[in-house]
């Protein structure tokens, strides 16, 4: 059985993790208004240096912030109180976190990686080019999608929902046989 952590070890692994998930949320934000901005220029080097800016934000933010708010996460249940499965919104968090970091790893990340490559290799033609149009409507829905995911995680992580309907059901029993002991009384 682990030992739980000092409870000043709690906050700091806690302050860890806010910082990070709050890192990862703002990068994907930053993404998004990158991809906006691709859609608003007519100028091959500009259009460069957004699509380069998208690649550093994901490569110097997103990535770090993905690996640290996992690894704070898990560490917060394993030396906490909290349990790795005590919590059934702790163990949908985990799978949605995975979901998250695979999907950007194997499809998002590479896609917004080859927007920058295509501008890289040719900054004037990718405006008429149908493949750099397809990567891009990829990259842009799917940048959304991942963000409002996070937002998602960040609802679950403060409501802390108990996705359990039994116990809502059973809860819902114990107040019904109260009124029913209740009336009964009264009359
Ligand atoms: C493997 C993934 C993760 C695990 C296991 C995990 C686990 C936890 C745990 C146990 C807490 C409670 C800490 C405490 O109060 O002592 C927490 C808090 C929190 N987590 Fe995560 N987390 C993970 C990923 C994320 C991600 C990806 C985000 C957001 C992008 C996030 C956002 C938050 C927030 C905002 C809180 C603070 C909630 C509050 O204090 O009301 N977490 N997390």
């Amino acid at each position: 059985m682990l030992q739980h952590a000092h409870p000043t070890t709690r906050q700091i692994l806690k302050c860890i993790h806010l910082t990070a998930a709050c890192i990862w949320i703002g990068g994907g934000l930053t993404v998004l208004v990158l991809l906006h901005n691709d859609r608003l220029t007519r100028n091959g080097d500009e259009l460069f240096a957004f699509n380069h800016a998208i690649r550093s934000v994901d490569d110097c933010l997103i990535k770090p912030a993905a690996v640290v708010s996992s690894a704070s996460g898990l560490l917060l249940c394993v030396l906490t109180s909290w349990g790795l499965a005590r919590h059934r919104w702790i163990v949908v968090k985990g799978f949605l976190t995975l979901g998250a970091i695979l999907f950007g790893a194997f499809y998002l990340g590479p896609w917004l990686r080859e927007l920058s490559d295509m501008t890289a290799a040719n900054r004037l033609a990718i405006f008429d080019d149908g493949d750099y149009a397809r990567t891009y409507l990829l990259g842009a829905i799917s940048s959304i999608l991942q963000t409002l995911l996070l937002f998602g995680l960040m609802l679950i992580s403060i409501f802390k929902p108990s996705f359990d309907q039994k116990r809502s059901f059973s809860r819902r029993k114990t107040w019904d046989s109260c009124f029913a002991f209740i009336s009964r009384a009264k009359s």
